[in-house]
């Protein structure tokens, strides 16, 4: 259905847990985040009743995000019941591929047709301090466990650190010279707590333009402005929520873990479907894409994000 903006509203964003193996210094606190208990989190069988309703209204792509969704135990019987509902198109997942060597088989048969990735440097040691401790071996034997398991086009997210991995902007975007992948560069967003970066952290995606003069626009609408190298079988893309607002673009509604619709990301505004159900279930969701505003409010290095979540307890 269409927002009040005239926009069609097609994409959802499922948030399965807030957990995560991992500790992103820009998506998480450092001491991770306490276990809610069971009866705060949306059952499986919630989640699949909110998803048939919206694609009732017009959903026709869904991410499972998290935390890091491949932690939620019943994901895979998830994916099959979500597979089964008439209408919807595409069935995605956003993880940071540290689980996908034992699960991504089964995830492509369970109905999942790709994943995103994240993965912010080629640098082990690097990689090991902005994850807070994680191993960037594993996050590339994910990667590989995606491709074998033919959930493609891969797309790799990199938010871009200035001081951290501007440097590696060519040595990232390489990747996609001889493989079909997506190097997505994302502006870093303050947001929540996690939002401790100095200004120079803040880093405007034209930088990605500036070093790769080489990257030639590529045709297609979306959040993500893509590019390619020349003769490259990839693609970059640029997603710029600071420095270029892509809100007229905005296809999606988010739904939190523990049941909660956010009509945008960057605020603080929720709508809670818990124990809804039939025609009251689809009245909130209705509710919930009307009450999209028309862009967020501002958003800089020096201006937080309104919403009062971390980006651990939203899904990206
Ligand atoms: N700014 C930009 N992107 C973020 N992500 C998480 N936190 C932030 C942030 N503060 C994105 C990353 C990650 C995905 C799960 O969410 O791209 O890969
Ligand atoms: Fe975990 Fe992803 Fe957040 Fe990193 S960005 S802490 S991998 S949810």
């Amino acid at each position: 259905m269409k927002d009040t903006f005239e926009r069609e509203i097609t994409y959802l964003r499922i948030s399965l847990t807030d957990l995560c193996n991992l500790r992103c210094a820009y998506c998480m606190p450092p001491e991770g985040v306490k276990k809610k208990p069971r009866e705060q989190i949306l059952s499986l069988e919630e989640i699949a009743g909110i998803a048939r309703e919206a694609v009732g209204l017009g959903i026709k792509k869904i991410r499972l995000t998290g935390g890091e969704p491949l932690l939620r135990p019943g994901v895979l019987p998830l994916c099959r019941e979500l597979r089964r509902i008439p209408g919807l198109r595409e069935l995605t997942l956003t993880t940071n591929g540290l689980l996908l060597p034992g699960m991504a088989g089964e995830l492509r048969d369970a109905g999942v047709d790709r994943v995103n990735i994240s993965l912010d440097t080629l640098d082990p040691e690097k990689y090991r301090r902005i994850t807070r401790g994680g191993c960037l071996e594993e996050a590339l034997a994910g990667l590989q466990a995606a491709r074998a398991a033919d959930l493609t086009p891969l797309k790799l997210n990199c938010v871009l650190i200035g001081g951290f991995n501007d440097d590696e902007i060519p040595a990232l975007a390489a990747l996609t010279e001889r493989e079909p992948v997506e190097v997505r560069f994302i502006e870093l967003m303050p947001i929540g707590d996690t939002a401790g970066f100095g200004p120079e952290a803040y880093l405007p995606c034209q930088t990605v333009l500036e070093r790769l003069p080489r990257l030639e626009p590529v045709e297609g609408a979306g959040v993500a402005e893509r590019f390619r190298l020349p003769g490259a079988a990839g693609t970059v893309g640029l997603i710029r929520p600071l420095s270029r607002c892509f809100c007229a673009q905005c296809d999606r509604i988010r739904l939190t873990a523990d049941g909660r619709l956010k009509p945008c990301l960057h605020s603080r505004e929720e709508i809670s479907v818990r124990g809804l159900h039939g025609p009251a279930l689809r009245r909130r969701l209705e509710q919930a894409i009307l009450r999209k505003p028309a862009r967020h409010g501002e958003l800089s290095a020096s201006v937080r994000s309104s919403s009062a979540r971390d980006m651990n307890r939203i899904g990206g």
